[in-house]
């Protein structure tokens, strides 16, 4: 059997980078090499500021590194030494051209490829690890084909089903690990394996093996299928804010149905992320494309009903303060997707900002990881206004008491934990009256919230 002896991982993100740290953890006598062309991203992986942050992970990180986890900006040697090379990079959304707004932009996939068909002396298994649209391994065993060197490559798709902020335990106990190849003798010897790195802490049972096609698929699906559940709820979230319902009490009882479950199932004021949006997006184009158009429609309602969620969240501040935000001060807690994450990527928070800031509202936001750079880059990137205004209208401060001082209304984005050990009488003391909270996450007390005098808000509450 095929042992895999060194492996190279080009592109040290969020994927990436936790993914190799556990493989390398737990196959000591494999040399894993991570390499990214961004030099001060390799910089901090090899320091304890790692540049992602993920709980757990610095602590895999420290055991391995220097022993058999290396990060580097040589790609190069990197793929030349490497018998498995793993493709990790960024598949954002086309921005422009043929497919735009919906198909994933390969460029930097394609890139990849093509610097393996360069540089390769072996022969060399590849597999895709970034979210890639189906048949996309068409494309690289094309590129990597074409080398007329004699060099053998395999292709496989093992999509990643880690979700920030959980990264480490769903890569140490994942509900299963996926791995699709060619159906031949050498795609089959391919995947064994890569089956053979992950059964070193995966029991065999949870290793799925498919066909190269399904398993690209499968990961779109199971990305869509998790979405399509959160926009289910946040439509019946709205419902539950004009009839008197409460949408925490309709999950709990639809969610203890076991054929429909209780996870995915926490409405909130919209899904954000790298995936969701980008994979469902993906699924539309790809059903357009082969001439689906009413299963392409049946999935873009879910983008839609997202869109919907996130701007009915930001109108309702500025319907009730009156019908107007202009110039009143505005408390934002939180700006990453979700807790535990400093990742921003489609987040709540950039749009419910814009909306606010469309109307001049003053948004002063918090977020324990997020950095400043990273909040105004978000905004920026939206191109609704000049970078100028977007910094004399947003503000972002380093302590949460002091961005809901003076404030109108605060409005919670993120679900950190630690906004619920706040003290809420100090905030309420110090802001203008009426004191509005607008919970987009339901985590907050809100029983003991309109004792202290706060005026409720809260996503599929009515009161
Ligand atoms: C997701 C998938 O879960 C993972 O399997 C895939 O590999 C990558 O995409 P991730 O984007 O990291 O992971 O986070 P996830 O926990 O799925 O949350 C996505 C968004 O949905 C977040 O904004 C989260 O706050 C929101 N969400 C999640 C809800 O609003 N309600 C829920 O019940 C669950
Ligand atoms: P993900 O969430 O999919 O891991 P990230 O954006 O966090 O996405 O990480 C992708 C990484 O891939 C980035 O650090 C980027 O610099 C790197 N990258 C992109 N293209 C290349 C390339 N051709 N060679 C090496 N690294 C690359």
């Amino acid at each position: 059997m095929l042992q895999v002896k060194n492996i190279c991982c080009i592109g040290a993100g969020y994927v990436g980078g936790p993914t190799m740290a556990v493989i390398a953890l737990k196959n000591p006598n494999i040399k894993v090499n991570v390499v990214d062309i961004n030099s001060d991203r390799i910089a901090a992986w090899n320091t304890d500021d790692l540049p992602i942050y993920e709980p757990g992970l610095l602590d895999v990180v420290k055991q391995a590194r220097g022993r058999n986890l290396f990060f580097n900006t040589d790609i190069e040697t990197g793929i030349k030494e490497a018998d498995m090379i793993f493709i990790s990079v960024n598949t954002p959304t086309k921005t422009f051209g043929v497919g735009k707004g919906r198909a994933a932009d390969l460029r930097f996939v394609e890139l990849c490829a093509r610097q393996i068909a360069q540089l390769s002396t072996t022969d060399k298994i590849v597999v895709e690890k970034s979210t890639l649209p189906v048949r996309t391994a068409q494309a690289v065993k094309t590129i990597l084909s074409e080398t007329g060197n004699g060099i053998k490559f395999q292709v496989l798709s093992n999509p990643e089903f880690l979700a920030e902020g959980t990264a480490i335990q769903d890569l140490m106990q994942p509900d299963r690990v996926l791995i699709g190849g060619d159906q031949t003798p050498e795609g089959l010897a391919a995947i064994e394996a890569l089956t053979s790195v992950y059964a070193s802490w995966v029991a065999r049972e949870r290793i799925i093996q498919t066909r190269l096609w399904s398993s690209e698929l499968s990961k779109l699906t199971a990305n869509a299928f998790l979405a399509q559940r959160i926009s289910s709820i946040n439509s019946i979230s709205a419902l539950c804010e004009v009839t008197g319902a409460d949408v925490d009490e309709v999950a709990y009882a639809i969610g203890s149905d076991s054929r429909i479950g209780s996870k995915f199932l926490k409405s909130s004021v919209g899904f954000g992320g790298s995936c969701f949006q980008k994979d469902i997006l993906n699924l539309v184009y790809l059903c357009e494309y082969f001439g689906l158009p009413e299963a392409a429609a049946y999935w873009e309602q879910v983008i839609i009903l997202n869109d919907y969620q996130k701007r009915r969240f930001a109108m309702n501040i500025i319907q009730t303060l009156f019908n107007t935000v202009s110039g009143k001060k505005i408390a934002m807690l939180g700006w990453a997707f979700k807790k535990d994450t400093n990742d921003t990527r489609e987040s709540a928070a950039i749009y419910v900002s814009d909306h606010l800031l469309n109307d001049m509202a003053n948004v002063y936001v918090f977020d324990p990881k997020v950095p400043e750079k990273e909040m105004y880059d978000d905004l920026d990137y939206l191109g609704t206004r000049s970078k100028d205004e977007n910094r004399k209208l947003l503000k972002v401060v380093n302590d949460p008491y002091e961005a809901c001082k003076g404030a109108h209304a605060i409005a919670v984005i993120t679900e950190w934990d630690e906004f619920k050990t706040y003290d809420w009488k100090r905030i309420y003391d110090g802001m203008m009256k009426p004191a509005f909270i607008f919970d987009g996450r339901n985590i907050l007390d809100h029983k003991k919230l309109m004792e202290i005098g706060f005026k409720v808000k809260a996503i599929g509450k009515s009161y």
